[in-house]
């Protein structure tokens, strides 16, 4: 007898419909899977051999084949566990399964048949939306999150004998509720970073225009503090932006499936790779770039970094999105973040104007390579930080973030205004920014730079659009003379 049921397979972060059928036929007592299956799928047979028993079923001592197409496509994961075995006891006669007609099945099977959650639920349940099925099972800690696409029935069940009730023509499980949308965030706050206004106006900003920070200073002058608390002033996550997010986190497996409106901040140790960080490996995972998606990337120590690591980050920041090109086929992942970056000038740490530098000339040219690349002249904001002054860490709290917060999110509203929504100045493409109104003493400020520092053509785009968020932070309608200057001074370091 043959049965069939569908599932999916996770494919980078999207998911993919899979047809599972199952054939069973006399002979010797057998169990194959053909189709591309990975060794989670093939250890399927086990799992799946063990659920049914223990769940009070009969495992049919016969020659069973399953076949999971598109037979081009390799299948990864547990999470087609649910649909094998229950297409495999409606092939041998012991489940109605004509009551799931339209539906799809997700889920990896315990020994004992509890079901277990599996990865990118989400992502499945809007694709099989997507394929216009009436609904699907998927285990039940991953209910809340499935149950977030609309417009599809979505049930969530515990355990595998809960299916016994097909041969009455229910379908099984119960409905799930779509999760509440979690905005606590428990985020360190701005306050605890005292003095260094230079560096609060430049956090501001970055939150504010989406621009790429880099700090460089001493150590222990608060480069970490700072970019740790940048989350904090991030306005929360809209609309389409949270299921998109949430979507990427449950394909990797991160945030126990928990749905945040708090934006992502992502801080890989420098000894990461390439891959680890834009993704890549056979079969394709998402890298740190796009879990970062929609929120902050921050390189802690970057002249640590090794080169190619850096230097695959060029592409994705021009493009907000990243492409991997594998024997199988290419892959197009999103990766829209802020880049924030920390950074000694020397490696003792001090600097070359420090008289207690000792680091030989050569030594400091070769670890702050990292710092004149090309990366860098893609980050709109540098700032030099300095050592905070005693008064300064004993004196008052400074803004809390969110005061700080309520101007940012002000600023951005005038950026959705003007750019559209959800797009802030830094992804301001060069024809919006010719559109810029800018007063004629701030045009002549701009022009001097360009002269003295002969700044490259995108250079010159970068100070205008940060000089728009400065001036979108005082919601005035043209970029001024300070905010332009305010802009210039936050570039000087890299043309330097
Ligand atoms: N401006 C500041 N305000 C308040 N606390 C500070 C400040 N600067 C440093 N500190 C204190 O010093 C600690 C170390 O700061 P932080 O980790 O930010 O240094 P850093 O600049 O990143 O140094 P490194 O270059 O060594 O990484 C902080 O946890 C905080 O307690
Ligand atoms: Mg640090």
């Amino acid at each position: 007898m043959l049965a069939e049921t569908t599932s999916f397979t996770l494919d980078g972060i999207s998911a993919r419909m899979i047809r599972v059928e199952v054939d069973v036929h006399r002979g010797l007592p057998n169990f194959q899977i053909v189709g591309l299956p990975d060794a989670a799928v093939r250890e399927a047979r086990e799992r799946v051999r063990a659920a049914v028993v223990n769940c009070g079923f009969e495992f049919p001592l016969q020659r069973i084949t399953a076949s999971l197409a598109p037979a081009e496509l390799r299948k990864a994961g547990p999470a087609m566990d649910l649909a094998l075995a229950t297409a495999l006891l409606g092939a041998a006669g012991e489940l109605k399964i004509e009551a799931l007609a339209g539906w799809s099945l997700i889920g990896e099977l315990a020994l004992d048949g509890s079901v277990r959650p599996v990865r990118g639920a989400l992502a499945m349940a809007e694709e099989a939306r997507e394929n216009g099925r009436k609904g699907v099972l998927v285990p039940a800690a991953n209910g809340p999150e499935a149950a977030l696409a609309e417009g599809i029935a979505v049930r969530g069940i515990e355990n595998f004998h809960e299916l016994a009730c097909l041969n009455e023509g229910r379908i099984p499980g119960r409905e799930a509720i779509p999760a509440a949308v979690d905005d606590s965030g428990d985020l360190p706050d701005l306050a605890d970073l005292r003095g260094q206004g230079h560096l609060r106006a430049a956090v501001e900003i970055a939150a504010a225009g989406g621009h790429g920070l880099l700090m460089i200073g001493p150590p222990g002058a608060g480069k970490s503090l700072a970019a740790r608390r940048l989350p904090s002033v991030l306005p929360p996550l809209e609309g389409e932006e949270v299921l998109e997010v949430a979507r990427i986190a449950s394909a990797c497996g991160i945030g126990n499936g928990r749905v945040s409106s708090v934006r992502p901040f992502r801080a890989p140790h420098h000894t990461v790779s390439a891959a680890g960080l834009v993704g890549g490996g056979s079969p394709p995972r998402p890298g740190e770039i796009t879990l970062a998606h929609r929120g902050v990337l921050f390189l802690d120590e970057l002249c640590e970094f090794n080169r190619p690591s850096l230097e695959a980050l060029r592409e994705p920041l021009e493009n907000g999105s990243v492409t991997i090109s594998r024997a199988k086929g290419r892959q197009t992942l999103p990766s829209r973040f802020t880049l924030v970056a920390a950074a000694n000038p020397c490696p003792c740490g001090r600097g070359e104007e420090d008289p207690r530098c000792r680091c030989s000339e050569v030594s400091a040219r070769r670890y702050r390579a990292a710092l004149s690349g090309a990366l860098v002249d893609r980050i709109d904001l540098v700032v030099a930080v300095t050592q905070p002054s005693a008064e300064a860490l004993e004196g008052p709290a400074g803004e809390s973030s969110a005061e700080v917060r309520e101007r940012v999110v002000m600023a951005r509203e005038l950026m959705s205004e003007r750019l559209g929504p959800g797009r802030t100045n830094s992804e301001a493409e060069p024809g919006e920014v010719a559109d810029f109104k800018v007063t004629a003493s701030a045009a002549g400020l701009l022009a001097e730079a360009h002269r003295s520092w002969q700044l490259s053509g995108r250079a010159h785009g970068r100070i205008l659009r940060v000089a728009r968020t400065v001036a979108d932070l005082a919601g005035s309608t043209a970029i001024g003379e300070e905010q332009m200057a305010s802009a210039i001074q936050f570039r000087r370091r890299t043309v330097q």
